[in-house]
């Protein structure tokens, strides 16, 4: 089984009113732990590799991993470059067998944005690549999104409408209150759903994507915060929110601090009590083992994505 794009996966989500969970992945025990809840779960799968991840591990040490986890694993699995800054990163990957990639201008102005992910989607699409890209910003914390300011911020769905139209790109993330990190809300944490259910009414049958999405589950919180380190605070997407949304077009959700949580949270608390262990096969074995079991929940309680192959 080669390789798939998101085409045939999203179509299935969104018709069967579920998310594909798209995991961010640096080095083969993240993998491995990935892509064996997917089987366990029987669950379809993006694995996504960011700028930082390339830099991290090289492009063709991640490539060969991901092919060995399909020949492993028999799963259909795509394999996306997640926030790609420019056209070239984009071209080097899908250059390099990527199935899909993103082109982020959403720091752009409207027009330039445009113009970008109109070239990207014409060097992919003439490759059987696919390509999201990204409209509006995705806020942190620390700009507290005043009511007044949404507007400015937030995805507007009537330019969403023009910038798929205009761009022919293949899905599209959204922005609606969701940011990346561990530090998501400051008070209760609320999504627009007004403005994601409009999106999704103005564009019928087309895959929107939802970045910033870790739920930073609370076990593992406490343990990397009981075991040393201080993750004070962290607050992230509920999980009913994330159903929700899976709900309202949302086919694709993005996940990558609750795996650096889960896996480290694991890592702590084996070399807090086994302080005289220094062989990596020790703490990466139950590393892997927490994350592949966050995973399988994500999928089976969170996402809806269990038995959907
Ligand atoms: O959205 C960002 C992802 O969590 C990837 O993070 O750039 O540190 O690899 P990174
Ligand atoms: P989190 O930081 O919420 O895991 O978001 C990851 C993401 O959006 C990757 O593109
Ligand atoms: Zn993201």
């Amino acid at each position: 089984m080669p390789l798939v794009t998101t085409k045939e996966m999203f179509k299935k989500a969104y018709e069967g009113n579920y998310a594909v969970g798209a995991f961010n992945v640096n080095n083969m025990e993240i993998i491995q732990g990935i892509v064996d809840a997917a089987k366990e779960e029987r669950s379809p799968l993006i694995l996504q590799v960011s700028a930082g991840a390339r830099k991290y591990a090289k492009h063709v040490y991640l490539m060969k991993l991901v092919e060995a986890a399909v020949e492993d694993s028999g799963l259909p699995i795509a394999l996306h470059l997640d926030h790609g800054d420019d056209f070239e990163i984009c071209k080097s990957c899908i250059d390099g067998g990527f199935t899909s990639v993103m082109i982020d201008g959403s720091k752009h102005s409207f027009e330039d944005n445009i113009a970008l992910t109109k070239r990207v989607v014409e060097y992919a699409h003439e490759r059987g690549v696919v390509v999201e890209a990204e409209l509006g910003k995705l806020a942190g914390v620390e700009d507290d999104v005043q009511v007044d300011a949404k507007d400015a911020i937030y995805t507007n769905p009537d330019q969403a409408v023009e910038f798929v139209e205009r761009t022919g790109v293949d899905s599209l993330a959204i922005a609606i209150g969701t940011s990346h990190g561990a530090y998501k809300f400051k008070g209760e944490p609320k999504l627009d759903f007004e403005r994601l259910e409009k999106i999704s009414s103005l564009l019928p049958n087309f895959p929107l994507v939802l970045h910033g999405a870790s739920t930073v589950l609370p076990e593992f919180v406490e343990l990397c915060n009981k075991y040393g380190g201080n993750v004070a605070g962290a607050q992230g997407v509920p999980e009913n929110l994330l159903r929700q949304a899976a709900q309202l077009g949302v086919c694709k959700i993005n996940i990558d601090t609750d795996l650096r949580l889960a896996m480290t949270a694991s890592i702590r608390k084996h070399l807090a009590e086994n302080p005289g262990d220094f062989d990596p096969r020790q703490y990466l074995k139950p590393a892997r083992e927490a994350l592949q079991a966050m995973v399988a929940h994500k999928m089976k309680n969170v996402l809806g994505s269990s038995n959907k192959l």
